[in-house]
């Protein structure tokens, strides 16, 4: 009922923002009126290396978001808990389910990618992965939900593979309004350094949620 359209194996759907106001909340904890302006405010150096698998959630920004949900945000909190109740569930079918307690906040950084790699990883493909390979150890019966809170497209947004194992990537068409779902488990994703100068860069939330067996 709330599904949008569904494009290279994404699902996208369209949610309330008044009731559930993602993008005025992460801009009140900023002091922003707009999240596309976000990088300005940082303080680190954006044009070092690319960030790593252990760096890519240490920014100053990426702290401010965490310590104030850790330190009790009760309007993030009654948003995020209605959001899974009233809209996840319904998405799923289920009046059981099994959530991330908090969400996964991202940012896309001018010339630079939102989740780091390793040392392993391919060049082209740094820091891509399924989230059930071995070092993520998700299970595939999880469901991703990625919410949006800047437009994004091309390199500021996620390249997610078109279906499992074949290969081909499409970067997710990121609106404020939607959340979208991929199948993470099965299908290859990651970021290619930003290189937009239309979209500067992503700002995103990631849900896990899973319905009990
Ligand atoms: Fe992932």
């Amino acid at each position: 009922m709330f599904l949008i359209r569904e494009k290279s194996g994404v699902k996208y759907y369209r949610y309330d923002t008044d009731k559930f106001p993602f993008v005025k909340l992460v801009q009140e904890c900023f002091g922003l009126s707009e999240l596309s302006k976000i990088h300005e405010i940082v303080g680190e150096n954006l044009n070092q290396e690319l960030f790593t698998n252990e760096n890519d959630d240490q920014t100053s920004l990426h702290q401010a978001f965490y310590q104030k949900l850790n330190s009790g945000w009760p309007e993030f909190v009654k948003v995020y808990r209605g959001f899974i109740k009233d809209y996840i569930s319904k998405l799923l079918d289920t009046e059981e389910i099994i959530f991330q307690s908090t969400p996964t906040f991202r940012i896309q950084f001018p010339n630079n990618i939102a989740v780091g790699g390793n040392s392993h990883d391919r060049h082209d493909q740094y820091g891509w992965h399924k989230d059930s390979d071995p070092g993520y150890n998700h299970p595939l019966s999880e469901k991703n939900f990625i919410i949006p809170l800047t437009n994004s497209r091309d390199t500021a947004s996620v390249y997610i593979e078109d279906a499992p194992d074949s290969d081909t990537f499409t970067p997710a068409a990121m609106n404020v309004g939607e959340v979208f779902n991929f199948d993470g488990g099965r299908c290859k994703h990651g970021n290619k350094r930003n290189k937009t100068t239309l979209f500067f860069h992503l700002t995103m939330m990631k849900i896990t949620a899973k319905i009990p067996s």
